[in-house]
């Protein structure tokens, strides 16, 4: 895709939080472009960095964090390229929600159960500038349409009313009100149930297509991501470790870790008995090893693994990895594939 296409541009992004124990690296030099109507999912365990990377491009984190490095390009709809990190609070509330709107993990769960739907949506539009109570009512119908909700009801219900799923496919709408260019989604379907699931995640795909947001999609498993991304990055302990177009992810992984998150996949692993999963867990990131981050699981680290971090280097057409052994974890990777399923566990 061409440069200009480019509507959020990541350059060497690192995030610490300061804590009693010494500062704990939660990002750590990642940088990526997201270019106009792209999905870019970023997978990974569970404190890998997920969140803090994306409440980093909204600034939105707590007092305890410190951007230390890094450059976040924003390009708005009149090609004005603008640095996020140095937005004066007045334009950074104008950013957030018009320009780049975020569907926070697990908020479905804690919608305020006292305020109607209709009241959360007035309060957003009217923080933003929309006071014309009629226009917005008519927004936010047109949404719960296109996100599969009865739009009467749900606008006007409590939160207690509806079900998760509802709930979830009100905070999307509730994102998409001021029609912003990025959106980023934190774990939508987690914590949902399977048919619930698909059907969040075919509205996602829906609403992409007709309305051409570009966003980032936030997950911990790859089956998940691999339905809706046009890119996959994994990240493991703060750190991008690969990344690419989501076929040679998902068909031809080249890091360890990507290898071992499908391998962890319950979708991705019909048939078998056991799940391989990944052993041991991810690393203390005030503290974090020398060399690759991932070498202590790693089964194919070698004595380099433990001393040198590996670089991220080009392997295809958009697809990076940084990772020594990344020929070999292609071939393990294609021979666990032909292998038929019952004979994996
Ligand atoms: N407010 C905070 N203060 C100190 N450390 C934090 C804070 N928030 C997160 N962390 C730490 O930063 C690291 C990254 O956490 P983050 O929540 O970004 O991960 P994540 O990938 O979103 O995880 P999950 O899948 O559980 O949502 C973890 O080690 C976590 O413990
Ligand atoms: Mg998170």
């Amino acid at each position: 895709m061409a440069g200009q296409d480019v509507v959020l541009s990541v350059q060497d992004l690192s995030i610490d939080y300061l804590t009693r124990r010494g500062r704990l690296q939660a990002v750590s030099h990642v940088s990526f472009d997201l270019h106009r109507g792209e999905t870019l999912a970023l997978i990974g365990e569970s404190g890998c960095g997920k969140s803090t990377l994306n409440f980093g491009l909204m600034r939105l984190l707590p007092k305890t964090a410190r951007t230390e490095a890094g450059k976040i390009v924003y390009t708005d709809r009149q090609n004005r390229s603008i640095n996020i990190l140095e937005l004066n609070p007045r334009a950074l509330r104008r950013f957030r929600w018009s320009e780049c709107a975020m569907v926070f993990q697990g908020a479905q769960n804690s919608l305020n159960p006292v305020i109607h739907v209709r009241d959360m949506i007035f309060d957003t539009a009217r923080a933003h500038g929309m006071n014309n109570r009629n226009e917005v009512r008519q927004r936010a119908l047109e949404l719960f349409r296109k996100v599969r909700l009865d739009p009467d009801r749900v606008f006007n219900a409590y939160p207690h009313e509806l079900s998760g799923g509802m709930r979830q496919r009100v905070l999307i709408a509730l994102g998409l009100l001021l029609n912003p260019q990025v959106v980023i989604f934190d774990e939508p379907t987690t914590a949902l149930d399977i048919l619930t699931q698909r059907s969040i995640l075919n509205v996602l795909r829906d609403l992409k297509e007709e309305l051409g947001f570009s966003s980032i999609f936030i997950s911990h498993d790859l089956a998940v991501a691999a339905e809706i991304a046009d890119t996959v990055a994994t990240m493991y302990a703060g750190e991008i470790v690969e990344m690419g177009p989501v076929n040679d992810i998902f068909y031809e992984p080249r890091h360890a870790y990507t290898l071992g998150l499908m391998e962890a996949s319950p979708r991705l692993s019909v048939g078998r008995e056991e799940l391989e999963g990944i052993p041991g867990s991810p690393p203390d990131l005030v503290e974090p090893p020398t060399g690759c981050k991932f070498h202590i699981r790693c089964p194919l680290a070698i004595e380099s693994c433990k001393t040198t971090p590996p670089q991220l280097e080009r392997v295809g057409a958009g697809h990076i990895v940084a990772c020594y052994k990344s020929n070999e974890v292609l071939e393990k990777g294609k021979a666990l594939r032909a292998l038929p399923a019952t004979h994996l566990s």
